[in-house]
């Protein structure tokens, strides 16, 4: 990568095990900050898994380890003793399926502040409508705060995530497939709102769509059982990749 150019997050030889299988063998990868990279790839190469360790998600699944260092803001991240809950403000992340709680839509935003300590009604409220304004949502629901947000439909349900993830200021965002459950507009907002948030957040994105990878990401990362094989500018990687498999992979000829 290009040396003038700001890293938001770097992982140096991250391997992740669950119990003896190896389903991360020594990945290390900049992300640059303000941008969108995608991590593509068939189905099982480790994409989800590389994509929970950075923000801790994996500490919670039974069995797994993940190795090597995880550098955010000059800090290992992976290292014992790191404060998860505080660095997860941070290093923020949206899920595949849209998944508010069942509260009203104010609320979805306004619980995660609260738990971090905003009590000032008129903070929660400005909070609420940037994020809300940022994830593309507001003009639709500004007259229905009150409203439940699993009657949204599932496109914007998915942006209240987006909303609730930034609400928190964070710097980087991870998204797992976020427009894999929606139908082709939702997919479309969702992408939208994704190039408007690149400004403030760095993204990275798990997509099994190669046309969305294209459409949306600066960055393409191509994943194959564990290992990055090609890592390169998104237009590169899909049209004149450097390795064969790359090249096999972008054009349907496998996964
Ligand atoms: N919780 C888990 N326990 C054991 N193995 C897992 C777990 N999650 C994923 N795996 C395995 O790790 C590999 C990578 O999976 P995953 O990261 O979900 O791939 P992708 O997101 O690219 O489809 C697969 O072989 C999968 O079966
Ligand atoms: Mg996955």
């Amino acid at each position: 990568m290009k040396p003038e150019t700001e890293i938001a997050l770097e992982t140096k030889d991250l391997h992740v095990f669950y119990r003896d299988f190896e389903a991360i063998k020594g990945i290390s990868m900049e992300f640059e900050k303000n941008k969108i990279t995608s991590l593509i790839g068939p189905s099982g190469c480790g994409k989800s898994t590389y994509l929970r360790s950075l923000n801790r998600m994996n500490d919670i699944i039974p069995g797994a380890k993940v190795t090597g260092e995880i550098i955010y803001q000059g800090i290992d991240v992976n290292k014992p003793g790191i404060d998860v809950f505080e660095m997860r403000k941070n290093i923020g992340m949206v899920f595949q399926r849209p998944n508010p709680f069942s509260k009203s839509i104010y609320e979805n935003i306004a619980f995660a502040l609260k738990r971090h300590g905003m009590k000032n009604k008129d903070e929660l409220d400005e909070r609420v409508e940037t994020s809300l304004k940022q994830a593309a949502l507001w003009d639709q629901v500004k007259d229905n705060l009150n409203k439940s947000a699993v009657a949204l439909s599932g496109g914007q349900q998915q942006r209240l995530c987006i909303a609730r993830a930034i609400a928190l200021r964070p710097d980087i965002l991870l998204m797992d497939e976020p427009a894999s459950a929606l139908d082709p507009i939702s997919t479309a907002q969702v992408e939208e709102t994704m190039l408007q948030l690149k400004e403030d957040y760095t993204i990275v994105i798990v997509t099994h769509n190669m046309q969305q990878a294209s459409r949306v990401s600066d960055y393409t990362s191509f994943f194959y059982l564990g290992n990055v094989i090609e890592y390169d500018e998104t237009r590169k990687i899909f049209t004149r990749p450097k390795i064969q498999m790359t090249e096999d992979y972008v054009s349907g000829h496998f996964g």
